[in-house]
């Protein structure tokens, strides 16, 4: 498979006014040179916990919000050297899928004209019967019947009416979508259903997907290869079978051993110092190190490289 796109040393600082009568202002360091790529029709699932930069990864990536520093390849363009006029074909062809669909329906819209508003945005020409048509389709494709368009979004189930922000989304027949927490706002028996719509989109639609979770049991499911995010970084990334056989990096083994129902229980005690508040940054070398039962001098002076641990399999970490 070819790659579709590629994020090279990627940062994201953001300047924390708060401070403003303490001294100087606090500079967020949110991602924090990062590097990935997600090949055609590949999910890329990103994981970590809660303030690790995950949103942030997927809104820089669609600039959203303007990345600091690095670049966004799609197909080879660095998109983030566009104009705005320029980006308007890749704003098409990158989509992203919300945590609450409410973030991309209007209430007092009715779905047929919340899904009418992109097409038309991207198809100006586009006549009525084909619009009507597109809009029906769209509908089928997510499980509904063409006449629940009429319908405004307090009418829908949370998982009914996340189907209709995935709906939404793939409308304009993107090729790479960002699904950021699109499951976690709902019921596990519900999450099942979204998953396996996603999943089944994205082989009829031939989609790439970057999929954000803080759960690990999602990510397993939905994604090829998984990129564990720390504090701004992506400390492990690799296929999706190798990581859960084989995480390398103390803080992968943490996020394993939070999981309810274990994947991986191998020196349980020392795992479990690992649990913490990410505030307790190291501030130089590795961002883990305060909370890594395996650290060591190094680790609190110097940040570890990145290195290959086996083909496809990186880490960011002294052990390795
Ligand atoms: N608009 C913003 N302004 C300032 N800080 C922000 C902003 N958005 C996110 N942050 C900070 O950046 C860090 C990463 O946030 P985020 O990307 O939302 O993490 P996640 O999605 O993994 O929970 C957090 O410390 C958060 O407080
Ligand atoms: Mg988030």
């Amino acid at each position: 498979m070819s790659t579709l796109l590629e994020v090279k040393h990627l940062s994201k600082f953001y300047i924390n006014k708060k401070r403003i009568f303490g001294g100087t202002p606090e500079t967020v360091k949110a991602v924090n040179d990062i590097s990935f790529h997600v090949d055609e029709q590949e999910t890329l699932g990103i994981v970590g916990e809660s303030g690790c930069g995950k949103s942030t990864t997927g809104r820089a990536v669609l600039r959203l919000h303007e990345p600091t520093a690095g670049e966004v390849l799609f197909r080879g363009t660095n998109i983030l050297d566009l104009s705005e006029d320029e980006m308007r074909p890749y704003r098409q062809k990158m989509q992203m899928v919300f945590q609450n669909a409410n973030s991309c329906l209007d209430p007092r819209w009715t779905v047929e004209r919340s899904l009418a508003e992109p097409i038309l945005l991207h198809n100006p020409g586009i006549g009525k019967g084909e619009l009507d048509d597109k809009i029906d389709t769209i509908m089928e494709e997510v499980g509904f019947s063409p006449m629940y368009k009429k319908k405004y979004p307090h009418e829908f189930s949370g998982g009914q009416r996340q189907r209709i922000g995935i709906a939404k989304a793939i409308s304009v027949s993107p090729e790479f979508v960002v699904c950021d927490e699109p499951v976690s706002a709902l019921d596990v028996s519900v999450q099942a259903q979204v998953l396996n719509l996603m999943k089944r989109l994205k082989e009829e639609r031939k989609l790439s997907y970057l999929f954000i979770s803080h759960d690990l049991s999602v990510i397993r499911f939905i994604s090829d290869r998984v990129g564990v995010m720390y504090a701004g970084r992506i400390v492990e990334l690799a296929e999706t079978r190798e990581f859960f056989k084989n995480a390398l990096h103390p803080y992968s083994k943490v996020l394993m051993a939070a999981v309810p129902k274990p994947v991986i229980m191998e020196d349980k005690n020392a795992l479990y110092q690992g649990i913490g508040k990410i505030s307790e940054v190291s501030r130089s070398g590795c961002p883990f190190a305060t909370r890594c039962p395996h650290a060591m001098d190094i680790c609190r002076q110097q940040m570890p490289e990145e290195r290959e641990a086996a083909p496809g399999h990186k880490v960011m970490c002294h052990l390795y």
